[in-house]
Parts: structure tokens; sequence; C-alpha cells
């Protein structure tokens, strides 16, 4: 299976007033070409800092300590922020904000900001520009294409806002599409739809996708791959098939275990006790281990590696590793 972007061994800290917060610690992932690849955790645990972190997107507090990321044998982390923005940002690899609607400009009209978008990268004459803003507008199903490029953004649905954002990505051609909870602001209908465009683009498009979500039955529906991070680090990194079918990870045993089937009865829901550690001072050792069944001494001290432990199965825990219990 190809790989088109490979994270390794990053690490990256927040200096905050409070002290340092250690965002991402030691982050290994690989996003395999022409594949939805599912990024899944609690909230806090560094999903969206991972996707910034690829697109050199940010806060200025942000310390990049070690890691590369490489995209087509390139660690983009060398790249200057005019190289960025040149050969990587919008026509390589795009992204879909958290906060969709927030991403358009409010005082543009929707024609406005998709012109503007293609500008970047493609040079056309204004008649040209409108023909191609119509066509990316009708590969993401939105109707009535003619009216919608007068409205400004306030005046669309979250539905459409969404997939306005989406036409602006795919006006920029991306090997690569960052999606970060793409369908938190929609209702549950319309999520559906939005998910069934997204596998279009991908069949029509042979696009590669980061799908990030805290959504287990999202991940079920849409990733071929899932990586699930926990404060900080990626414990377990699987197929989708495999994840559902033998989790290793005793994190990933619970979350799979606290999803809600068609199979699953109301009394095999288990919840997970305590939350998600802050990460200024974060537990030592395996940072799952305040709230691990399983834990042994060693849990408290060493950081468990990201090893393979079955074919293209990958997990990080100490009580895996001596292959005395790989939860069959
Ligand atoms: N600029 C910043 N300064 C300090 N801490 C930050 C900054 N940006 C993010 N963080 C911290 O980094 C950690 C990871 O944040 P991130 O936004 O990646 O989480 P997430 O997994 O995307 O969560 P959610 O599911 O809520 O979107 C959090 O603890 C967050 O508070
Ligand atoms: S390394 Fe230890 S604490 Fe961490 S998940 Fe495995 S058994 Fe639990
Ligand atoms: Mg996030």
């Amino acid at each position: 299976m190809e790989e088109l972007l490979r994270i390794s061994e990053l690490k990256l800290n927040f200096n905050t007033e409070e002290g340092l917060v250690e965002a991402l610690d030691g982050v290994n992932l690989s996003i395999k070409k022409g594949f939805f690849n599912g990024l899944i955790g609690e909230t806090g645990c560094g999903k969206s800092i991972t996707g910034l972190s690829i697109l050199k997107l940010l806060d200025n507090n942000a310390i990049i300590e070690k890691g590369e990321i490489l995209y087509n044998n390139k660690n983009l982390l060398g790249f200057s922020e005019k190289r960025m923005q040149k050969e990587i940002r919008g026509n390589e690899i795009a992204m879909i904000f958290q906060d969709a609607g927030s991403s358009l400009n409010p005082v543009f009209t929707v024609q406005k900001q998709l012109e503007e978008a293609v500008k970047m990268y493609r040079k056309a004459s204004k008649k040209e520009y409108r023909e191609i803003v119509i066509e990316e507008l009708k590969k993401v199903s939105l109707p009535d294409v003619e009216s919608l490029l007068k409205k400004y953004p306030h005046q669309l649905s979250g539905g459409m806002k969404q997939r306005v954002m989406i036409a602006m990505m795919l006006a920029c051609k991306p090997a690569l599409l960052i999606a970060d909870e793409p369908t938190t602001a929609l209702d549950v209908s319309v999520q559906a739809q939005f998910i069934q465009v997204l596998k279009n683009l991908k069949e029509r498009f042979n696009m590669t996708f980061l799908y990030i979500t805290h959504d287990l039955a999202v991940v079920n529906e849409i990733c071929d791959f899932v990586s699930v991070m926990y404060a900080g680090r990626i414990v377990e990194d699987v197929s989708v098939r495999e994840l559902f079918k033998n989790p290793l990870h005793p994190y990933t045993i619970k979350l799979v275990n606290s999803v809600l089937t068609a199979e699953t009865r109301i009394e095999d829901l288990e919840e997970i006790p305590g939350s998600v550690p802050r990460l200024i001072n974060p537990p030592k050792g395996c940072r799952f281990h305040p709230r691990c069944d399983e834990a042994m001494e060693i849990c408290q001290e060493k950081i468990p590696e990201l090893i393979e432990v079955n074919n293209n199965h990958f997990v990080a825990c100490h009580n895996r590793l001596r292959g005395d219990d790989f939860g069959q």
C-alpha cells in the first residue's frame, strides 16, 4: 500500500503562562494513498493540532521539538512559510477546518470566495473563473448554483457552508484533504448526505483523506484505516474492520465497547472512567495508566512504543508486547 504522507516521532509543545503544554508526544501516523484515513480520540487529545502541523498552520506559541512530516519524500517541517504557501497549501494538501462556517469570509459572496481560491493555482479569464466555480459547486451536489453564487455566508445553512468549503478545497484539487470534524455542525440527515458527497469525491478523483473525528460510528461509516489517539500519542493503528473485530489497546477496547451498535445491548455499554489528562505535566510512562485496568509498574515509567503486533496492526501497550494477551 502506497503511503502519501508519514508523520514520524512528532513532538510539539505549547508555551503558555501556566506552563508547557505537551500536546504531541512522539506522534507516528501513516496516511495511505487513495483511502479514508481516520484519526479518532477524545476532546483535547491533539487531533486538530496533528492536522494543523501538516500544513504548518500552528499558533505562534507552538514549539516543534522534533520529528518529521514526510510528503513525497520531502520533510514539510523544513519548508519555509513561503514555500508551504506556494507549493503545498491548497494545491497539494487542503483542510476543512473544525469550524467551517467561520472559515468563510463574511464580507464576500460565494462566487468571490471560490474565485479567489481558484486564482491561487490557475490563470484564466473572468468568464472562465465563473465557469470553474460553477463546476466545483455542482460536484458537491449543491442545488441552484446560479443563485448561490450571489449569496453571503450568513445566508447559507450549516450544511451548505460546509459544502461551499469543500468546493473551495476541491477547486485547489488537493492530493490530500484533511477534514477536521466536518460533520459536527450538521444534523443527522445532512451528515449522511455529506459523508456520501465525500465518498463520491474519493471515487471520482482518487483523493486521499485524513478524517478527524471523535465519533467511532462515523469512523465505521466512512474510514478504511484508523489511528487512535490518546493524550498526544497514537496508541493503535489498524484497518477499521480489524479495529471492531479485534481492538487491542485497553483504551481502544473501551472505546469500541462504548459504541452502541445494532448488536450491542445497553447493559453491554461500558463507560470509560476518568478523563483525558491535562497536557501540562501529563502522566509519565503510558499516559493512559491512571485510567487503565491492566496497568503494571512499568506503565508508570516507560513509554510504550507503537509496534506491529499483528499484520498491519500497530499497538502501543506494554501488556500487548509481552504477547500474553492479544485480546482475542
Ligand atoms: N495555542 C495553544 N496554546 C496552548 N495549548 C493549546 C493551543 N492549541 C491547542 N492547545 C492544546 O493542545 C491540546 C490538543 O488540542 P487539539 O485542538 O488538537 O485537540 P482535539 O483533539 O482536536 O480536540 P477536539 O476534539 O475538542 O477538537 C489541547 O490540550 C489544547 O488545549
Ligand atoms: S501500557 Fe500499561 S497502562 Fe498503558 S494501556 Fe498498556 S497496560 Fe494500560
Ligand atoms: Mg479538534
